[in-house]
């Protein structure tokens, strides 16, 4: 049995959970706390790198405690604790890396600096229990990827966009037209009432090989377009919007396609599978079209329940649990109490590609930094 409390705070939300993974192999969340801090960065129309690290500082060490009493456990009860390491706004990712340093070096437990994206990547093998090999699409406010997840630590980059994430675009579509923060959703809900073939807004980089993808040039085409139409109605605003999200689908559904293609190319005899996290994930056009290419190549869409689609520290801890387990596989062992082979050297890392191998891509995603 393997228990492990997980801290999150690399963007706008301060998590703490417990997860355990029972005796047969079954895994648990028993507890799951999570504070949005949409709130405090909503007057800037986005995540204000100072305020976050600001307001993790505020809360986590009371999130810790009652995901720890929502758990009905003591520290000693830990195998280990698992914290955010990177990619992220670097104030934060400090604030939850030395919090955990802290808590495994006082509780003399193990260790372990998580990569986010791994936690995003793996959530489903908790949720829907998926077996690897299969595809991942994550798609936030700070990412915009697909990645094939072969197996623990055997992670590619088969497509990053190029320029501003998804939900950054949504977010920056939203405050052109004058919409709430966060844009996603508000540019859904005017969408229903638009019509998306109201403008002809771009579809960027669909002529080109490849996975990549690009979504700066088609916010600037909703820009131009609603400046053209000053004043701008509701009118306009919902099909603007509608005609936005279309885009977005279009270039989501042909990229989709392709991975699915090159999945069946490379794992013939593997029912192909793509797991879908990130906030964007909840866009309901987005996500019917990705079904509809699913079952167009006799895959699967797997989407685990909003709330561990988003950033959250059950996916942290369940990717220490996930970590711990594959090195007793491989070694017959797990990081002993006294920290020998943990992570406690490990500094907090603003990129940090789970990808190895793959080229930086400089202004992928918000920040630029998580690529
Ligand atoms: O994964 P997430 O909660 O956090 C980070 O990005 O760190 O994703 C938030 C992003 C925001 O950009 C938000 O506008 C977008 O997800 N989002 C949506 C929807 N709900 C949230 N985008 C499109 N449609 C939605 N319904
Ligand atoms: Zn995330």
């Amino acid at each position: 049995m393997l228990t492990v409390l997980g801290i999150e705070t690399s963007c706008d939300e301060t998590a703490a959970a417990v997860v355990r993974l029972d005796e047969n192999g079954q895994g648990e969340i028993l507890s799951n706390i999570i504070h949005s801090q949409i709130s405090d960065h909503e007057a800037f129309g986005g995540v204000v790198p100072e305020i976050a690290a600001r307001a993790h500082i505020a809360i986590l060490d009371s999130l810790i405690k009652k995901a720890m009493t929502e758990a009905g456990l003591a520290y000693d009860d830990l195998s280990a604790i698992a914290a955010t390491a990177g990619p992220g706004l670097i104030g934060g990712v400090i604030v939850g890396l030395m919090s955990a340093k802290a808590i495994a070096m006082a509780a003399n437990k193990p260790l372990l600096a998580i990569n986010h994206l791994e936690g995003h990547a793996l959530t489903a093998r908790l949720t829907n229990k998926v077996a690897f090999p299969y595809l991942l699409l994550l798609v936030s406010g700070g990412h915009t990827q697909f990645l094939l997840v072969k197996g623990m630590g055997d992670y590619e980059r088969l497509g990053t966009t190029i320029d501003d994430a998804i939900g950054e675009a949504f977010d920056k579509t939203a405050k052109m037209l004058g919409l709430s923060y966060p844009g996603g959703p508000a540019v859904e809900k005017a969408a229903a009432q638009g019509d998306a073939k109201a403008y002809p807004l771009p579809r960027p980089l669909l002529d080109r090989p490849g996975l990549d993808m690009s979504f700066a040039g088609l916010k600037t085409a909703v820009r131009t377009a609603a400046l053209k139409e000053e004043p701008v109605s509701d009118l306009v605003v919902n099909n603007l919007c509608a005609s936005f999200q279309a885009a977005v689908a279009d270039v989501i559904g042909q990229r989709s396609a392709r991975a699915f293609a090159l999945f069946q190319e490379r794992f013939p005899q593997t029912p192909a599978k793509m797991v879908i996290a990130g906030g964007v994930a909840a866009n309901n056009a987005i996500r019917s079209r990705l079904q509809e290419v699913a079952a167009a190549h006799n895959g699967e869409l797997v989407a685990p329940p909003h709330k561990l689609c988003t950033d959250n520290a059950a996916m942290i801890a369940w990717a220490g649990i996930e970590q711990l387990r594959h090195q007793q596989a491989q070694n017959g062992t797990i990081p002993s109490e006294n920290g020998v082979d943990d992570d406690m050297q490990v500094s907090p890392r603003p990129r940090w590609p789970l990808d190895q191998l793959s080229q930086s891509v400089f202004g992928s995603g918000k920040k630029g930094a998580k690529v």
